[in-house]
């Protein structure tokens, strides 16, 4: 069987990472795998079961007995321990704290161990903020991508008024910002990109121009690979 094909797309919240990582994975016939949604799973049952997260232990504890698992189709759909979680882990409740339990370390080495197995027999895509460095540390394609800041609140600020939540630009900013912040400067796996990786900044680029972007450095370097 030939060695699968690995690809590792990064950067901070709302470069569009899910957006262009789902599309390529769809017009490659690869699996796809969210790994920010893991930690989104994780942090949504301990929120929901009313743990402290300020005990990291206890949040390793709860990540070995829980069984978080993705769905096909037109949205990717995310399953923790059978129940469909793909809007609420979107919270604006979740995404305030998930990079708090994201941050420690122990949380991220049984989650990593966990990403590696998916990626071992299978093409796959899978996006998060580690990926080209620690969790295929030995990708074939690796890119990184950023937006700035204010058009990342945009796009973010859109996606949240689709589903009901109002909040003021500033807000989101803030919020954006502050999860960078804790993301970019853990010990353990921060958000930065692989030395090998490619750098695509998506702020003035549709989502076609990224995916054909990215398209044309895999097909045009590697068109019998895939
Ligand atoms: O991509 P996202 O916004 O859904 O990710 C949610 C949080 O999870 C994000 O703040 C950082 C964290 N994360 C991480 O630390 N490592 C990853 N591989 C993926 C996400």
């Amino acid at each position: 069987m030939k060695k699968p094909i690995q690809i590792a797309i990064d950067g901070p919240a709302g470069a569009g990472k899910s957006s262009v990582a789902k599309k390529l994975a769809d017009k490659l016939g690869f699996i796809y795998v969210d790994t920010g949604a893991m930690y989104r799973a994780l942090t949504y049952k301990a929120l929901k079961n009313g743990m402290n997260l300020s005990n990291e232990r206890s949040l390793v504890e709860l990540a070995k007995i829980t069984e978080i698992t993705f769905g096909c189709g037109k949205v990717q759909k995310v399953f923790c321990d059978g129940e469909d979680v793909t809007e609420l882990i979107r919270s604006p409740q979740v995404s305030q704290k998930v990079s708090l339990v994201a941050a420690y370390p122990e949380v991220r080495k049984y989650m990593v161990k966990m990403q590696q197995s998916l990626g071992q027999n299978h093409n796959i895509i899978m996006d998060g903020r580690d990926i080209g460095t620690v969790v295929l540390p030995h990708a074939q394609y690796k890119f990184f991508l950023t937006a700035s800041l204010e058009e990342r609140a945009k796009r973010r600020k859109l996606e949240l008024e689709k589903k009901g939540y109002r909040f003021t630009n500033d807000d989101i900013i803030e919020e954006i910002a502050e999860r960078d912040k804790l993301d970019s400067q853990r010990e353990v796996g921060p958000l930065k990109p692989a030395e090998d990786a490619i750098v695509i900044d998506t702020s003035n680029l549709t989502l076609n121009e990224v995916i054909n972007k990215i398209l044309a450095i895999i097909l045009g370097e590697n068109n019998d690979a895939l």
